[in-house]
């Protein structure tokens, strides 16, 4: 753009410049200067694990025009290991990738994956499962692989607990979250290079979530997460955090929800101000046989479109609408692998897209008709 932003900010690695904003919702379009790529807001970001892509390559995520992606640093940490990485220059190297990155922490998934995970006020304990030890993942140890990981963007290590979670946990996870983040902070070798986002806790709290937004916005770091949600609670539940957090975190830094990436959960939270977003859903969902499209998602599994001989989408541009059929996949799917594949290219496609429309109605000042266009497509009666 060559527009003069409405309002910016300039951290050492992270120059945040928003253009327009929505005159009646909190939508805002940016752009986000990061160390490998300028990335356009508001933003879907798909989940890398394992430094690979399920089989897709960093070609194809370029052509998809993803801007940033997910590397994850509890995975990375076992395979390829800090001392790899250190000796291949980083991952942005060692995968092939030269465009935006960003790793979350890893705690969260060894709590949501393992479950045997302990959190103590050192960090978060867990079992190895490779050979059944007891490790520790500390605020400290986790910002050292991803210092060696070198992504544009690093998470805090913060004490999640689930969104369904009452009592006085939630209000101790998000207090131990503050102090973690300071810890985290303090280890943060590299400021210059690389951003470290905080992340607002709280669970479902009116009260706690404000104490945790405030206390992070007083760090003054380049950019905010909101964590802690869409763990099953109930949509105006979840929202309402969502909506609290951004009148709190400040407004010329970009603010990040964590986990989030059904369609309309993508349109609602950018209406509450929210730039970024990263989800497993578009490729988990495409392994079980399952084609996401405005007006909801096509089960390619269950053979209802086996004489269907249009693409999954005809306004979708992507390499598998493009090539294939409804009927075709519906074949390929039942063989497993290539028909998933072909799948997730296209549901990753259809993330980028949407977020495409939502950012350009926002610069258009169309955004209100463009929510209106969605809700109806989506859950409007289609008889
Ligand atoms: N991914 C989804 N939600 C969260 C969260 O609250 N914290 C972290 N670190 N990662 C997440
Ligand atoms: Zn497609």
């Amino acid at each position: 753009e060559n527009r003069t932003p409405l309002f910016e900010s300039n951290s050492p690695a992270l120059k945040f410049k928003v253009y327009a904003k929505c005159s009646t919702t909190k939508a805002r379009a940016s752009t986000m200067v990061l160390p490998h790529y300028t990335a356009r807001t508001p933003m879907f970001m798909p989940v890398g694990t394992m430094g690979t892509m399920k089989g897709i390559t960093t070609k194809q995520l370029e052509e998809l025009d993803c801007h940033v992606i997910l590397g994850n640093t509890y995975h990375l940490g076992n395979r390829p290991g800090k001392d790899l990485l250190d000796k291949a220059g980083g991952l942005h190297k060692f995968m092939n990738w030269s465009r935006g990155m960003l790793t979350d922490s890893g705690g969260f998934q060894m709590v949501s994956l393992l479950k045997l995970a302990k959190i103590t006020e050192e960090g978060v304990e867990f079992r190895n499962p490779h050979d059944d030890s007891l490790m520790m993942l500390t605020p400290e140890m986790s910002i050292e692989l991803q210092n060696s990981i070198g992504a544009d963007i690093m998470m805090q290590l913060d004490d999640v607990v689930s969104s369904l979670t009452t009592g006085p946990r939630v209000e101790e996870a998000m207090h131990r979250s503050i102090r973690w983040l300071d810890r985290c902070i303090a280890a943060h070798k590299n400021p210059d290079r690389q951003n470290l986002f905080p992340i607002v806790q709280g669970g479902l709290d009116i009260k706690l979530r404000t104490c945790s937004a405030r206390a992070l916005s007083e760090r003054d770091s380049p950019g905010y997460a909101i964590g802690g949600l869409s763990g099953g609670e109930a949509k105006d539940q979840f929202w309402r955090m969502v909506s609290l957090s951004t009148d709190i975190l400040p407004e010329n830094k970009p603010r990040y929800c964590m986990g989030v990436g059904y369609a309309e959960d993508l349109v609602v939270c950018s209406a509450l101000g929210v730039d970024m977003y990263d989800c497993v859903f578009p490729t988990r969902t495409a392994r079980f046989g399952n084609a996401l499209t405005m007006s909801g998602s096509l089960s390619l599994k269950s053979g209802k479109y086996a004489k269907d001989f249009t693409p999954i989408s005809k306004d979708c541009d992507c390499p598998t609408c493009k090539t294939y059929t409804r009927a075709y996949l519906t074949t390929v799917v039942a063989k497993e692998n290539v028909g998933c594949h072909l799948i997730s290219v296209h549901n990753i496609a259809f993330q980028m897209q949407l977020m495409r429309s939502i950012r350009r109605a926002i610069l258009h000042d169309d955004f209100p008709n463009f929510v209106r266009r969605f809700m109806s497509i989506r859950f409007g009666n289609t008889v």
